[in-house]
This record gives C-alpha cells, sequence and structure tokens, in this order.
C-alpha cells in the first residue's frame, strides 16, 4: 500500500471514548494528513483538540487535528461517524436505535450538502441499521456508505481461534458475518488457519459444543468488556482506522463490512473488497446450508427492525 495521496481529511462525528481513539490511532499512523473533530459538547471538544494535537507536536506523522463543523465535515474524504448513545451494561445494541436514529438525522441535516466524492463509515450502534438509513439520509451512492460492521467481532473471533490453536492470530481467516450483534453467525465451512481449513487443522476440537461456545465468547465479548469499563473503545477505534486506511490507501483489501446487500433488502456484514470508492464489490463466500438458514434469519430480524423504525420515523 502505498501512501495518501495529496491533502486527505478524515472527519470524526463524536469525540467520546470511541471518536477520540480513532483519532489517536490515527495521528499515530500517516493515514491521513488532517483529522476534524466535530460534537456538540463545545467543551469536550476542544480539550480533545488540545490534547490530541498534544501528541502531534513530537515531529511523529504531522496530522493536524482541528476542530471543526457538521459543514466541514461533509466536504471531507471520509466522514466517520461515531457519535450516538452507548450501550449500558446488559442492553442490546438494538435498544439505541431510536436515539441514535434520530442524532443521524439531525447530522445529515447540518452536514448537508455532502461532497459526492465522501465515504461515510457508520460506527455507531446498531451499526447496520444506521448503515441502511445513512444511504438514504445522504444520498451517497452504495458504494460510499459501509459500516463496521462484524470486522471487530472478525478479529475478536481471530484471537479466540489463534489461542485455541496456538498459531499467530494473522494465520487465521475466518468470518464472523450478518449483523453486529446477537443475531451475528460465524461462517464455519470457510474457515482456515493459513490455507488449511479448520477442520483439518483442529479436527478434534472442532465439536458443535466448541463451536456454541467459541460463537457465545466472540458475541459476548463486547458485553464482558462494557460491563467492566463502561465501552469498549481500543478495539473498535483500531478497525475504524484500519478501514480509513484502506480507504485513502485504495488498498482493495477484502473485509467483512456493513454494507447494503440487494438479494436481502438490508445492510449487514458480508465480505467486500474495499478501497478508495469505499465498497468496489461485494467478494462471494461459499456458505453452507446452516450457514445461509441464518444468514436468512439474520435479514429478516433486521427488516423487521428497519421496517419498525421507518413507521416511527416516517409514518
Ligand atoms: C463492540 O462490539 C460496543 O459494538 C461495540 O465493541
Amino acid at each position: 500500500m502505498t501512501g495518501p495521496k495529496l491533502k486527505t481529511t478524515i472527519a470524526i462525528l463524536g469525540c467520546g471514548d470511541v471518536g477520540s481513539t480513532l483519532a489517536y490511532t490515527l495521528i499515530l499512523q500517516p493515514i491521513c494528513s488532517e483529522v476534524i473533530l466535530v460534537d456538540l459538547k463545545k467543551e469536550l471538544l476542544e480539550a480533545q483538540v488540545r490534547d490530541l494535537s498534544d501528541a502531534t507536536y513530537r515531529g511523529g506523522s504531522g496530522v493536524k487535528v482541528r476542530a471543526g463543523t457538521h459543514k466541514d465535515a461533509g466536504q471531507a474524504d471520509i466522514v466517520v461517524i461515531t457519535a450516538g448513545a452507548k450501550q449500558k451494561t446488559g442492553e442490546s445494541r438494538l435498544s439505541l436505535l431510536s436515539r441514535n436514529l434520530h442524532i443521524l438525522e439531525s447530522i445529515f441535516s447540518s452536514m448537508s450538502p455532502i461532497s459526492p466524492h465522501t465515504i461515510l463509515l457508520l460506527v455507531a450502534n446498531p451499526v447496520d441499521i444506521l448503515t441502511h438509513f445513512a444511504r438514504r439520509l445522504s444520498g451517497l451512492p452504495e458504494s460510499q456508505v459501509l459500516g463496521t460492521g462484524t470486522s471487530l467481532d472478525s478479529a475478536r473471533l481471530r484471537g479466540i481461534l489463534a489461542k485455541k490453536a496456538e498459531v499467530a492470530p494473522n494465520s487465521i481467516d475466518a468470518y464472523v458475518l450478518g449483523e453486529h450483534g446477537d443475531s451475528q453467525f460465524i461462517a464455519w465451512s470457510s474457515a482456515t488457519i493459513g490455507t488449511t481449513p479448520l477442520a483439518l487443522a483442529m479436527p478434534e476440537q472442532l465439536t458443535p459444543e466448541f463451536k456454541v461456545e467459541i460463537s457465545a465468547h466472540t458475541r459476548g465479548a463486547a458485553g464482558a468488556i462494557i460491563a467492566a469499563k463502561g465501552c469498549t473503545s481500543y478495539g473498535i477505534g483500531n478497525i475504524a482506522a484500519s478501514i480509513c486506511k484502506y480507504i485513502l490507501f485504495d488498498s482493495r483489501s477484502v473485509r467483512p463490512l456493513s454494507f447494503y446487500q440487494p438479494s436481502l433488502g438490508c445492510c449487514l456484514s458480508m465480505p467486500a473488497v474495499v478501497g478508495r470508492r469505499g465498497i468496489i464489490k461485494a467478494m462471494p463466500i461459499q456458505l453452507d446450508d446452516e450457514e445461509k438458514a441464518q444468514l436468512e434469519s439474520c435479514a429478516k430480524g433486521l427488516k423487521a427492525v428497519i421496517q419498525g423504525a421507518e413507521k416511527e420515523l416516517y409514518a
């Protein structure tokens, strides 16, 4: 991957735990030349900009950090939306929908008009539903509206399986797909260690009970962290920064990302090639019958939530 071309700007809406961690991650790596932070809490915004700027003076990547408005953000190369209520212990991501959908609506009315070249990266939850509505609210082409989705869950799965198989995490290729939430599922049938299918690499361990245990561990990872520290930030901050890098460097990396699935009628995570224009193309994946059923069920659940939200918002 070559470095970013010319002056590149990433705007981060929301400078709480996730937004500020993402900003700090971007400062540490030469991914972009400017980070704009936007937040309605002006005191917090100014403090975060000052604190983050102190991390740029040592002569590191030379990233400039500044406070901006939603209008400024609408002209950025990438807009990352982290603004919104966060889950409390025991709360599901879907329970945030009403509050965060209203926040999303006000964001887009403040940002408009958005540059036709801007890529939108949704992080706030419920990320799949918010990605779905961001397509409509932004008016941008579908390929330019994506969510972090199950990229974070897949990273967690990679770590769990690496420990079990006693191999390096980057040798694990396994995806969590579907909803970044309770109806997510693991595509066991295509998971490999190196080029070795999991069924061949760890035949004794790969029992139905093992799959249930690993799925529960992956799905419950966020809840355990939130119960202890009130939020998650480093995992999602790193994932969002890596997706920004894939976009600005036009890396054409394949990652599980939340984007619109025409055959399913909603946004959820499936493998995609990501580059400078956002979602370059979906990457087909072979699913077994059980995984196909899980995907259908996940889409059905998400569409029901979308229909409910549309009634509430647009009835
Ligand atoms: C996470 O999975 C809370 O969605 C956030 O860390």
